[in-house]
Formats: structure tokens, C-alpha cells, sequence
């Protein structure tokens, strides 16, 4: 139908006679001229409707907004003057001797600027017009460029693309599980994997050496702007290799794939910290590096105050006391300090002290701080002193349980360097290694495994059952400005390691075999040494496009609250269906309230 796309078009074109298809994305009326931007995937090109040709031009004064249109006409320049830099096809237009109506179209629900805002869901429910926007175009052709470009890496290293099923069993990768009811196994559930971890694991057994699958994986959680119950996995596992040589191989394709999409050097190595390093000074386990804000700790100095905020943390063994310095945060408001106290209350902040700095030369009479009576001065002094404060900086403090002063003071360090703008341009990769292999899950009274149970442990079976809260995995994460982009670890090769993580997490020998007997069994016959990581492909296009969620590159995802409101799943099923898979509702909707439920089809 066509010879060239519009987006393409150009001044090596002017004179050529031409058929382009697209979509009217524009019409402008001249005093007796027509112009339509025509658009495609590849972008927009101007065309002319002259009087002259009477059949056409009666035909471009019906077209409107998205009508599906075939343009037969010849490429010429623009007349002087009327060029547009911005656009790739703004040297030329198309002078139209014949134009085909291909198909009609209603007004379209939104307009398709891209700097136009849209309620999400009236997006989502009109996705295949919302992906017009040339904004989603550019971010579907990137998310396919990473993608092409991963796979062509991947398998240049000799790595194989595996499938891996979607009717499973449950693993535990710390979310629920999405079930499919079986229709032939009465009162049995296959389960969506959260993630092929297991099956890789199998095909190191295999002898595939190098395996990776662009994947999807299936998790009921609580969603957020970088969280989505399906998303794509770029799962990765190899043999015979430990971690350094499976972080230096992901390393290198990231550092490719970079120069590659975004013509960026990252750097190389990347920087490596441990989780213990990461939580002390960034009070995070995925610090953005980009934001130059430091965390100090100042237990020691206040245990024996009388401030018992302060001292009873800093002598309890699970407590934190820490000091943050905001360089310049002296200007900050009595309101604004209020608001980030309510900030850090979301995450379990009892309070957030601190201390302005004025005139340091000043003594306490240069600060402002609801604190410093209840410190003395020689505290204080040493505080600013460890916190390295000067005239016009602010201190702020978290005091309490040390999970909570992590969280709370890492949310607002990473709040004051957007607010503040104390946040570097650029690109921050960086690996945090040396996790924990377990915490202690105070609810369940038990241990829980910090990243999956298959993890290795750093040290040997006996270290590790004499002292199992001291054990570290051999585990890294890759963060990229403040996100976790991917994860992996060494895995478990050995049967008696196995058995004894499952055995101190709680998991008896039972329900061991029932739940992982094909894997404790496979790992009797042969199983090499392995490890591999898994990335985050939407986070990482995410990152790389500069978009603000995953949900906006993602062709189809879920709104916030799991649903999809283009096919308004889930959706209720017929009795039929439910009978055939044995399922009973425990609260079956009215069926009236189905009706209007279905009607108004709005999120639950
Ligand atoms: P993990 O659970 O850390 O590890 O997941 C790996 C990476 O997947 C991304 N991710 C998500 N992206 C979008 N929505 C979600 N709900 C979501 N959950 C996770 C993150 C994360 O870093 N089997 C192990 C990997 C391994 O050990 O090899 C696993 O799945 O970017
Ligand atoms: P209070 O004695 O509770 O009135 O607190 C005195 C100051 O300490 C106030 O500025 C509180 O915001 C702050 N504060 C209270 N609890 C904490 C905490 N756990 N961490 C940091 N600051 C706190």
C-alpha cells in the first residue's frame, strides 16, 4: 500500500512521487489550502491539499481527527520561511494528488498530544488510542531496542533462551500467589510463577550452562508506581561461575546496553557496597548515590543523656540513633519541617528532631532546635561536630527502632534531594552485596529469608546452624539511581544445605518434600554450582525512557489496584465454568448486583 512511512520522509526525497498510510493527526484549513499531519510509527509528515485537485481536496475537507488515510502525492520542499527544525520531517511536505479514506474514525476520547494530561484510567480503557501518542510509540520502540539488545548480548555469551512454564506450583519469592484452578486434577491449583527461579535452577541440573528468558512473572502484591502483578523478568542462571564473574558479565551488558540506547558511559567497575554499609550511611538498601546527603550515626554520643528519645535507642541493641545533615537546610520553615514530620510518621516516626544551625561560632545561642535543652551543650557540640554542620546547614534526627529510623530517614533523605535539588544528573549503578541471609520475622517468631530460600550462605553448614542471624548470603542486588534494577544470588547446590535452611526456616521435613521434594531430590543428582540474577526489565525501561512509572512502558498493564479497565478483568465467570472446575463461591454477588457491577465496570 504504501512506499515509504511518513517519519522517514525527507529533503533526500523532494521530487519523488510517493504512497504514505497513517492516521490524521492534524487538519488545518488555509484560506483555500489543506494541510493534515499524517502520522505512523515512525512519525508525522505535512501534506497539502491544493484546490486544483477538486476530487482530493473534497475528500481532505471531510477528513477528521484519526481517520486511517492513503496519501498518493510527490515530496517537495517546504516554501522559505516555513520550515519546522523541531520536527525530523520539517524540510518537506507531500503535495497530495489523490487521497483514499481508508477507514473513518469517531473522535478519538483525548487528544493525542503528548504533553496533554489524561486520567489514567480513561487511558488504560483506551489503550490502543493512548499508544498512538508519539510519546508511547517512542517508549514501546525503546523498550523493544533494550529488549533486542539484551537478548543479542545474552546470546552472543553462549546463553540459551529457555521457555519455562506458567502452570506451576507456588515458589516463594515473598508474595501470594496467583491461582489457576484445574479442571482435570479435582481440587488442585496450578500456580502463576512469581518467578522461573526453580525451573532455572533445574536447567543448570540439565548441564544448559547458560540460560536467560525475557519472562513474565506473576505476583499478587500491593502495587506502586514501580510494582505491576505481572511484569517482565530478564531471568538469568549459569554454572561453574561465582558471583564476581556472573556481577562482572551483567556489568558489562549493562555498561553496552547504556552506550548502546542512551549513548551513556556508565562507569566501570561499578561501585560495590555491603547492606551493612548501604543502611549506615544511606539508610537504605538501594541508596541513589546521585543524592550527596549522608546519614551519621551519634548513639555513642547520647547514650547517658537525659533525653530518653535519644538515649533509650541509643543503648537498646536493635535501636538506631542517627543524624542527617541537610547542607543550607537552614532556610527550611517551622510548616515545612512539620510537613516532613508528618512524612516520616508514614513510616513509623514517632518524631523528627532537629537542630538549625545559624551561627555555629554562636554557640546554642546560634541554634534553633526543640531539642538542645534536653541536651547538654559539650552533646551537642560533638553531635554537629560528628554531623560536620556549619552556619546555615540542618540536622535532622531519627531515633527508635532501627528498621524504622532506616526507613523513615531513607525516605527523607531521598525526598530532600528531589525537594532540594540536591540530586546530581546522571547515572548511579551500584551493587550492594553482603546481605543477611535471614531476618527475624517478629510476627511468626521465626526466621524468613531475606531474598529466596535457595541463596547460599557465605559461610560453611556448621557456622551457619550454630549462628543462623549472623550468616550472610552471597547475594547481590544491581540499584540504579536509587531503584533495584535486578537481583540474584549463588544458590544452594548441596542437598544438606538445603535441607538445613528450609529446616531453620521453619519448614519441617514434611512439608519440605511436599512443597520442594523434586528439587531436594534433583540436587542428589549432580547438581554443579550456579547462580545467576534476575533484572527488572520494565524498571529498567522505565529508568532508561525517563518515565515515571512501569505502567507507562507497559503495552497493557493493571491500573493501581490490579485491574485492567480496557477488558475489565478480572471479570465474573459463568456458573458452567465454575461447575466443570468444582468451585464454589463463598460469596457469590446477587445477581442483580453482578449486572450493575458489570455495568459501571469500575475498579474494586
Ligand atoms: P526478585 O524478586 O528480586 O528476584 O526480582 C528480580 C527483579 O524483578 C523486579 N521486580 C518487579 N518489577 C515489577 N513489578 C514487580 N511486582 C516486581 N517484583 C520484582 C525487580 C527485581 O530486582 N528469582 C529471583 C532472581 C534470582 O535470584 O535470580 C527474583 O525473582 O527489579
Ligand atoms: P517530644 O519529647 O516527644 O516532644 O519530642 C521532642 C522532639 O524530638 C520533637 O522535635 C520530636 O519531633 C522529636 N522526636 C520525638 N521522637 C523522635 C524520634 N523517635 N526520632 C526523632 N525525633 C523524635
Amino acid at each position: 500500500m504504501r512506499s515509504h512511512r511518513c517519519g522517514e520522509l525527507n529533503a533526500s526525497h523532494v521530487n519523488q512521487e510517493v504512497d504514505v498510510c497513517g492516521w490524521a493527526h492534524r487538519r488545518r484549513d488555509h484560506g483555500g489550502i489543506i494541510f493534515i499531519d499524517l502520522r505512523d510509527r515512525e512519525g508525522l509528515v505535512q501534506v497539502v491539499f491544493d484546490p486544483g485537485e477538486r476530487e482530493s481536496f473534497r475528500r481532505a475537507e471531510s477528513v477528521r481527527s484519526e481517520y486511517v488515510l492513503k496519501v498518493h502525492g510527490t515530496v517537495r520542499p517546504r516554501p522559505e520561511g516555513t520550515e519546522n527544525r523541531q520536527m525530523a520531517t520539517g524540510e518537506i511536505e507531500v503535495l497530495a494528488t489523490q487521497l483514499e479514506i481508508l477507514n473513518r474514525a469517531e473522535p478519538p476520547p483525548f487528544p493525542l498530544e503528548s504533553d496533554i494530561e489524561v486520567n489514567e484510567e480513561t487511558r488504560l480503557r483506551y489503550r490502543y488510542i493512548d499508544l498512538r501518542r508519539p510519546l508511547m510509540q517512542q517508549r514501546i520502540k525503546t523498550r523493544r531496542d533494550i529488549t533486542r539488545f539484551l537478548r543479542n548480548f545474552l546470546d552472543q555469551q553462549g546463553f540459551y533462551e529457555i521457555e519455562t512454564p506458567f502452570l506451576t506450583k507456588a515458589t516463594p519469592e515473598g508474595a501470594r500467589d496467583y491461582l489457576v484452578p484445574s479442571r482435570t486434577h479435582a481440587n488442585r491449583f496450578f500456580a502463576l510463577p512469581q518467578s522461573p527461579q526453580l525451573y532455572k535452577q533445574l536447567l543448570m541440573i540439565s548441564g544448559m550452562d547458560r540460560y536467560y528468558q525475557v519472562v513474565r512473572c506473576f505476583r499478587d502484591e500491593d502495587l506502586r508506581a514501580d510494582r505491576q502483578p505481572e511484569f517482565t523478568q530478564l531471568d538469568i542462571e549459569t554454572s561453574f561461575m561465582d558471583e564476581n564473574q556472573i556481577m562482572d558479565i551483567m556489568e558489562d551488558m549493562m555498561r553496552a546496553l547504556f552506550a548502546e540506547i542512551l549513548s551513556v558511559d556508565l562507569p566501570s567497575p561499578f561501585p560495590r557496597m555491603t547492606h551493612a554499609e548501604a543502611l549506615r550511611r544511606f539508610a537504605s538498601d538501594k541508596p541513589d548515590l546521585r543524592i550527596a546527603l549522608e546519614l551519621v550515626d551519634i548513639a555513642d554520643l547520647v547514650k547517658d543523656v537525659d533525653f530518653k528519645v535519644f538515649a533509650e535507642p541509643a543503648r537498646d541493641p536493635q535501636g538506631r540513633v542517627a543524624a542527617l545533615k541537610i547542607p543550607g537546610g537552614s532556610h527550611l520553615t517551622r510548616k515545612e519541617i512539620d510537613e516532613l514530620t508528618r512524612y516520616v510518621s508514614i513510616f513509623g516516626a514517632r518524631g523528627l528532631a532537629y537542630i538549625k544551625v545559624n551561627q555555629r561560632a554562636q554557640g546554642s545561642a546560634g541554634l534553633q532546635s526543640p531539642i538542645i535543652k534536653f541536651l547538654p551543650d559539650s552533646v551537642v557540640d560533638a553531635i554537629l561536630d560528628r554531623a560536620g554542620a556549619a552556619s546555615s546547614d540542618l540536622v535532622f534526627f531519627g531515633a527508635g527502632v532501627a528498621a524504622v529510623v532506616n526507613e523513615s530517614m531513607g525516605a527523607l533523605r531521598t525526598k530532600l534531594g528531589h525537594d532540594l535539588r540536591l540530586i546530581k544528573p546522571g547515572w548511579q549503578p551500584l551493587w550492594v552485596t553482603d546481605f543477611p541471609l535471614f531476618e527475624w520475622d517478629h510476627k511468626l517468631q521465626r526466621w524468613s529469608a531475606l531474598h529466596h530460600p535457595f541463596t547460599a550462605p557465605k559461610c560453611s553448614l556448621e557456622e551457619l546452624l550454630s549462628d543462623p542471624g549472623r550468616a550472610i548470603s552471597r547475594a547481590y542486588d544491581m540499584v540504579l539511581n536509587g531503584m533495584e534494577i535486578g537481583g540474584g544470588s549463588i544458590r544452594i547446590h548441596r542437598t544438606d544445605m538445603q535441607h538445613a535452611v528450609f529446616q531453620l526456616l521453619g519448614i519441617d521435613e514434611r512439608e519440605a518434600q511436599e512443597k520442594f521434594g523434586f528439587l531436594l531430590q534433583a540436587l542428589k543428582y549432580g547438581c554443579p554450582p550456579h547462580g545467576g540474577l534476575a533484572f527488572g526489565l520494565d524498571r529498567l525501561v522505565m529508568l532508561m525512557s525517563g518515565a515515571n512509572s512501569i505502567r507507562e512502558v507497559m503495552a497493557f498493564p493493571k491500573t493501581q489496584s490490579a485491574w485492567c479497565p480496557l477488558m475489565d478483568a478480572p471479570a465474573p465467570v459463568s456458573d458452567e465454568q465454575l461447575r466443570e472446575l468444582g468451585i464454589q463461591l463463598r460469596n457469590p454477588p446477587s445477581k442483580d448486583k453482578d449486572k450493575a457491577s458489570v455495568a459501571t465496570s469500575g475498579p474494586r
